[in-house]
This record gives structure tokens, C-alpha cells and sequence, in this order.
């Protein structure tokens, strides 16, 4: 999604924007701009496409000395990836940078070409900047102006703007979309819309609140809230190491990811395991005072873990549970009670839809829980209580350590309140906390495993459709297997419950749509074999995963025979990633940067 750098200092302005926005790239976007003002002279240039293109058009282009500059990814949301559409937008003399929607565009867009001004772009971004000269015109005080023009937009926005009238300045305004600053003791100010291109360059950062509106100069950082009150900025530090992931030897980082499950794994389960006993040090017990129901929200494959979620909670916890796409939740006017905990869960923790959800959770007066990758992500600070799920860095775009991470962290939860609600015996608890310290050697990629995995993809990228089958837990996971496949292979799949086939989608059952079977030794391992049967024998061609051979498989791949199925869950849940993995790379595309995606969805 849409990333933004702002720099202001006498370094090399344009190589500290560049090299900010290579940080941001990993978040999908398909053009990129910049804008440096020195003195009174601007210089702008933008490019569709990755960023080399614009690394290619700015080569000749140096700064010397002090100066401005603001710099964006652009993933588009108004208007074609376009060089006019790319940010930043030039006014008459002013340029501003953007993440998020303007809602109210049209109706400025139209009174502002009622008086004669002409816009170049189909964007929302480009009222900003009109609207914000407009007001200069009658003020006459850059700062007047600016202030004025953020009470006129309506929406979500995290915006930069440079003007010649100010020359030395950057305003800025936070609502909705993530934002942050940082300082060195160089009086040097750095912008950007996640941490990534702010570590090493600055020490000390602020993340704006909603409402946070203000500029920047060489000595004066001053913020002002929602409230018009100026504040103090309220500075935490920054890691000092790079974390931007390479790539290691690995042909993606995704699949340098898959590869990384077992560390990450291992780091997730660290600290929080007893002999009977499961610890969340951040964890109030209070949290669960009062509790009858527990509500998940999410979008993406984080819906499909909080959706595992759910049988855990119920099987383990015997706690009500029920889950909820973010995005439908928003809308739909939802009863919302007091016993009940509103828990999110979110990689970046900044999905716009997800945080309304939270948003709303805390207005009702619900007790919330974030579940997130990101510490200090914008719903990391809303939620009462988080629980980090130490996933590391994740570049690719489709998302799998993070994915194998929160699973882990539920089923951790689901046993940490069984044991508050004496919903499981203590031997009961001593067995699956043994099962738990099992999941990183159930995750290791085998090179025996790759090797099969990608000589038989060969077999799987054309056809009419892939059914991803699975019952239980292992529906989320034919959900997210099927939602890898069409993220990055661009092949139609569809995840189903097992038993839910001969309710309407047998009828597609033909040699070119793929079942990919999902048959665990431990859990209903009958039941999903007879469904599986009724589509090989409508000649469906069938891929099974399971520990006990399936010889109505066209093709079989085999997982280790586990203790519990919620091992043989991981061991799936790595086959899937793998076989979604070298189709797409078979089929040439780009896997880490998906066309079309984002990795970070800050619009709703
Ligand atoms: O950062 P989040 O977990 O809130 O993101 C939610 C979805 O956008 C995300 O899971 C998306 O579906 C991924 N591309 C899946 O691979």
C-alpha cells in the first residue's frame, strides 16, 4: 500500500527519500515520486513501476546543502497507475504526499475548478494541495493555510506538504493513516509512514496520534492534537538495526519466510511455556474477568488464523466464541456486549478495516486484545492488552510466517484461559504444552519435501479451479492454502469445508479442477476420506496431504505421522505455502510483490 518518506537536513536529501521508499516497497505499490525543495527552486520526479525507474530518472539529480524533500509510493486507489496520477502533486508552488482517502474530493475537486483551477490528476491527493493554496491565498501564513485545510478533508490521511512560501519547513497531518517522525541530534527531521526507513537515521520517534497536525523546520518540531492544543511530542527510541530482511540465498523472501517458521516459531513459544502452565507476562489476568464470549476480528490471513482460532477457544477453552471479517463487521450495526472480548489480529497492525473494528470494540466499552507482528503498530497502542507474536520482519507480500506465528499464539491462548476457566485437567494441559514445544520441528522444510513438492507443482498450473478441502482446523487451512495460491499464481482456488462439496461445487468436479485434500491421521480422518472419495469418483484430480497413503490420490504428498492433529496442521500448513510457492514461480510471476496487492492495507 502507499508509503511515504519526508526528509529535512543538509545530507543527501535525495538519497535518504530513495533509499526510505526502497523500505516501503516491500508494502506493494506500482509508481513512486519525489519533490526536493533547496532555496526556492523545486525539483520533481516520478516514475510508474518499480523503483529503479525512478533511481533511472533521478540519477543526474543532486542536492547540496539544506533542504526539503517529501517522497511516496503509490498503490492505486483514484485514478490508473499513471506518472499523473503518482504522487507528489504539485500545486502552483506547493507539492504534497499522501496515504489514505479522501472522501470528500469531489466536492472540493468541484468548487475549486468552479474558480479556474485546472487539476492534472484523477486523484484524491491532488485537492490537498489545491485547497491548501487556495487557503494561503487568504491567510497569507503557510502554517494558517495548512491547519485550515485539514478541518476541510474528510476521510483517512497521512499527508506531507512542502511550499515555497515556507521554504524551509514540512507540514504535515496524521488521521486515520500511520505516521511517525524522527530526530537526530543533528536537528535532522525524518517522515515516514512505518519505522522501517527511519532506523539508523534517527534515534528518537514520535508516532502521531489521529488528529496530530503540525510542521517541522530546523529547529522546531511543534505538534499540534485533535483538539487544536500543542503538544509535546512524546519520543521513543527507535532499533538501531537495519531490519530490512535479505533475501539470504533464498530466490523470494517468501520463501525465505517459510523456510524461517521453525525460529520464529521457537521465538513465539519462548518464555511462555511451563510444565503445566502456559505464561503471558503481558497478559492482565483481569483481562478475562467477567468473560463469556470471546469475538475475533480480522482481514486476510489473519482471519483465516483468528477462524483456528475459534475451535480452539471452544475444544480447549470452552469459551463461546465467533469470528468476524473486519471489513463486513464495520457496516453491519453489530450488538456488541460487555462479556465480551473483542480480540484483533493483524501482521502490520495498521489494516484500516480491522482498526475501525478496534475502534469501535473500545467505544462500546468492550475489553479489546490485539494479536499483532508490529509493536508500536497503531493497534498496538489502541488495544488494552497485546500479545506480539514475534514473527520478525515479513516482506512478502503473501503472508506466511506471521500466519504460522498467530496460530501458535492461540493455541497458547486457548490453553492459557482453559486453565483460568478449569475447563482442562492438568494432565490434560501437561500433554498439549509437550505438543506445543513439537510445532517447530513439525515445520521444518526437509529438502526431500521441497524437492517432491516442486516436481509435482509442474502438474498443477492450468485446469479451471482448485479446491482447497479441509474439516475442522483444517478449513482455515484449505482457506489460506487457497488464498496463498491465488494471491501469487493469479490461479482461481477456492478453500471449502470437506462436507460441504456435495452441497453445490461437486457439480464442477471434472480431470481439470484440482482437489488439493487435506486429511489428518487425528482428526475425522474417516469422515474427509469419504469426501474425498466422492470427488475422485466425479474424476476430479486429486492431490492428497496426509500421513496415511491415499491410493485414490492422483498425486500424494506425505506429511510425518504426528501425536495430535494440530501437528499435522503445521506440517500442512507448510506443504501448502511450498506448493503455492513454486507454482507461481513456475509460472514466472512475481512472488514477493504480487500484482495488484499490498502488503499493508491502510485504505478500507
Ligand atoms: O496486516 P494484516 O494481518 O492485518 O493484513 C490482513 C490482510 O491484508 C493480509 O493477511 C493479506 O490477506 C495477505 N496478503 C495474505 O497473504
Amino acid at each position: 500500500m502507499c508509503g511515504i518518506v519526508g526528509y529535512l537536513g543538509k545530507n543527501n536529501t535525495k538519497e535518504i527519500l530513495l533509499s526510505g521508499l526502497k523500505e516501503l516497497e516491500y508494502r506493494g505499490y506500482d509508481s513512486a515520486g519525489i519533490a526536493v525543495l533547496q532555496g526556492d527552486s523545486f525539483e520533481s520526479y516520478k516514475a510508474i513501476g518499480k523503483l529503479v525507474n525512478l533511481e533511472e530518472k533521478t540519477k543526474e539529480f543532486t542536492t547540496d546543502g539544506f533542504a526539503v524533500g517529501i517522497g511516496h509510493t503509490r498503490w492505486a486507489t483514484h485514478g490508473k497507475p499513471t506518472e499523473l496520477n503518482a504522487h507528489p502533486h504539485l500545486g502552483e508552488s506547493s507539492y504534497v504526499v499522501h496515504n489514505g482517502i479522501i472522501e470528500n474530493y469531489v466536492q472540493l475537486k468541484t468548487k475549486l475548478q468552479a474558480k479556474g483551477i485546472n487539476f492534472l490528476s484523477q486523484t484524491d491527493t491532488e485537492v490537498i494541495v489545491h485547497q491548501f493554496e487556495e487557503n494561503l491565498y487568504d491567510a497569507k501564513d503557510a502554517f494558517k493555510a495548512f491547519s485550515k485545510t485539514i478541518t476541510e478533508l474528510e476521510g483517512a490521511y497521512a499527508t506531507l506538504l512542502v511550499t515555497k512560501s515556507m521554504p524551509e519547513t514540512i507540514y504535515f497531518a496524521k488521521h486515520g493513516s500511520p505516521m511517525l517522525v524522527g530526530v537526530n541530534d543533528a536537528g535532522e527531521k525524518f517522515f515516514a509512514s512505518s519505522d522501517s526507513p527511519l532506523i539508523g537515521l534517527a534515534k528518537e520517534v514520535n508516532y502521531f496520534e489521529d488528529g496530530d497536525y503540525g510542521y517541522v523546520n530546523k529547529d522546531e518540531l511543534v505538534i499540534y492534537n485533535k483538539n487544536n492544543e500543542l503538544v509535546e511530542p512524546k519520543f521513543t527510541s527507535l532499533a538501531t538495526d537495519k531490519l530490512s530482511a535479505q533475501k539470504d540465498g533464498y530466490r523470494f523472501f517468501m520463501e525465505k519466510e517459510i523456510y524461517e517458521q521453525s525460529d520464529v516459531i521457537a521465538d513465539t513459544l519462548m518464555g511462555r511455556l511451563c510444565d503445566d502452565e502456559i505464561i503471558f507476562d503481558e497478559l492482565d489476568k483481569s483481562l478475562f474477568d467477567g468473560i463469556n464470549e470471546i469475538k475475533l476480528c480480522a482481514c486476510g490471513t489473519s482471519y483465516h488464523s483468528a477462524l483456528c482460532a475459534s475451535y480452539m477457544f471452544e475444544r480447549y477453552a470452552k469459551v463461546r466464541c465467533s469470528v468476524e471479517i473486519a471489513s463486513e463487521f464495520r457496516y453491519r450495526e453489530p450488538l456488541m456486549s460487555k462479556d465480551t472480548l473483542f480480540v484483533v489480529i493483524s501482521q502490520s497492525g495498521e489494516t484500516a478495516d480491522t482498526l475501525e473494528t478496534l475502534k469501535m470494540a473500545k467505544n462500546a466499552g468492550l475489553k479489546t486484545l490485539v494479536v499483532c507482528n508490529v509493536d508500536n503498530s497503531s493497534m498496538v497502542r489502541l488495544a488494552d492488552a497485546c500479545i506480539l507474536t514475534r514473527a520478525g520482519i515479513e516482506k512478502g507480500v503473501a503472508s506466511t510466517k506471521a500466519f504460522a506465528t498467530q496460530v501458535t499464539v492461540f493455541w497458547m491462548l486457548s490453553l492459557y484461559v482453559a486453565k483460568l476457566r478449569d475447563a482442562l485437567n492438568t494432565d490434560g494441559l501437561k500433554h498439549q504444552i509437550h505438543l506445543l514445544r513439537e510445532i517447530p520441528t513439525s515445520v521444518i522444510v526437509t529438502d526431500e519435501m521441497h524437492e517432491r513438492i516442486k516436481r509435482l507443482s509442474k502438474r498443477y498450473l492450468h485446469g479451471h479451479g482448485f479446491f482447497f478441502i479441509g474439516r475442522d482446523v483444517f478449513f482455515p487451512l484449505a482457506l489460506e492454502g487457497a488464498l496463498k495460491l491465488k494471491e501469487i499464481s493469479y490461479l482461481h482456488a477456492e478453500g471449502y469445508p470437506s462436507g460441504e462439496m456435495k452441497h453445490g461445487p461437486i457439480a464442477l468436479a471434472d480431470p481439470e479442477l484440482f482437489t488439493i485434500a487435506l486429511l489428518p491421521q487425528h482428526l475425522l480422518y474417516e469422515k474427509s476420506k469419504s469426501n474425498v472419495e466422492e470427488l475422485s469418483a466425479r474424476d476430479s484430480t486429486i492431490c492428497a496431504i496426509s500421513p496415511i497413503n491415499f491410493d485414490k490420490a492422483d498425486d500424494f504428498i506425505p506429511i510425518n505421522v504426528c501425536k495430535d492433529y494440530m501437528l499435522e496442521f503445521f506440517e500442512m500448513m507448510v506443504v501448502v505455502q511450498l506448493l503455492s510457492l513454486e507454482i507461481s514461480i513456475r509460472l514466472g510471476n512475481d512472488v514477493d510483490m504480487p500484482r495488484n496487492l499490498a502488503k499493508s492495507v491502510t485504505v478500507e
